[in-house]
């Protein structure tokens, strides 16, 4: 197993070789647009699907405008080298998409204004774990898990890219009202992706006929994006991810977490979201 160390910048593990610290440190004085769309999740949330939504959804619908390039191209991780020349220089005639998995208190202090627009993904963090543990095995750039319990203790102290689970999503949601923001969870997405999709449309302000509103689903369905290499990362490269060790499209389901999860592990879990979560009235499906 790759013996692969996080390094801890301002209380924030980042992967080494992937994230940069220098950017990091940048970001939270780089100049927002209103036109500017976020991304934001903890790991393992729904990001990728999210994002070819957004993508679709820019694109009237127009599955070819998510061909040919990985969207990590079309909407870029903030948090990622050289991403600051993409987003500095972006031009102003079309809005800037932009992923990420930053806190709330090393983003750009400009999206505290309600300047841009934010759509926050959750996912109950069961199965958040559950995938995150298989994407350790996948990920060249991260240290596999001796076991499930090796990466349950890691995921509960928070030592993984991304921190702490209740710590990221408690942030935002008691700085909602200082952002603008729309909170959708992936249970709702695999419940009613078209709800989910007029959901996003109308927080972002664009009108998508019937048919472009159709397209938008069908292409973000996960057997269209399994088969779609732009929208699964499969176009990214082997130092950064084992291809033929794993996917980013795992399984796509909600309440994975009960094949992995023993009795005690789940009754752990659940004292702890309870104690965590007292003041946050954010509920979750969990089968
Ligand atoms: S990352 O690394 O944080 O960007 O990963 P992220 O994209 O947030 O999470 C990957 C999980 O999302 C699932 N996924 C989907 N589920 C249903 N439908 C669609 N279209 C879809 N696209 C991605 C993916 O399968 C991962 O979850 P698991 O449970 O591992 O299958």
């Amino acid at each position: 197993a790759p013996d692969v160390r996080l390094i801890l910048h301002r209380g924030f593990y980042l992967i080494p070789g992937v994230n940069s610290p220098v950017v990091v440190d940048q970001i939270q004085n780089w100049e927002i647009r209103d036109s500017d769309i976020f991304l934001i999740t903890y790991p393992k949330s729904g990001t990728i699907w999210m994002q070819q939504i957004i993508i679709l959804i820019e694109a009237k619908g127009n599955a070819m405008a998510t061909a040919g390039k990985p969207n990590c191209e079309r909407m870029p991780w903030i948090e990622v080298k050289g991403s600051e020349e993409t987003f500095l220089q972006a031009p102003l005639s079309s809005p800037r998409l932009s992923v990420t998995h930053l806190p709330y208190r090393l983003l750009p202090v400009g999206l505290r204004q309600k300047k841009a627009k934010i759509i926050y993904v959750a996912r109950n963090p069961k199965d958040a774990l559950v995938s995150y543990y298989h994407f350790h095995h996948f990920a060249a750039v991260l240290e596999t898990p001796k076991d499930f319990n090796d990466f349950f203790e890691k995921f509960m102290d928070g030592r993984v890219y991304g921190n702490a689970w209740f710590e990221h999503i408690k942030a935002y949601y008691s700085h909602k009202d200082e952002m603008n923001i729309l909170y959708v969870t992936y249970e709702d997405m695999i419940q009613d992706l078209r709800s989910v999709v007029e959901k996003v449309c109308s927080f972002l302000d664009r009108e998508l006929t019937d048919s472009q509103m159709a397209s938008v689903v069908e292409h973000a369905r996960f057997n269209n994006m399994v088969r779609n290499p732009s929208a699964n990362y499969r176009q990214v490269s082997a130092t950064l991810l084992n291809q033929q060790r794993g996917s980013f499209m795992r399984k796509g389901t909600v309440g994975d977490w009960k094949n992995l999860f023993s009795v005690a592990q789940s009754e752990r879990f659940d004292k702890v979201f309870k104690e965590e979560m007292t003041d946050v009235p954010l509920s979750f499906k969990w089968d």
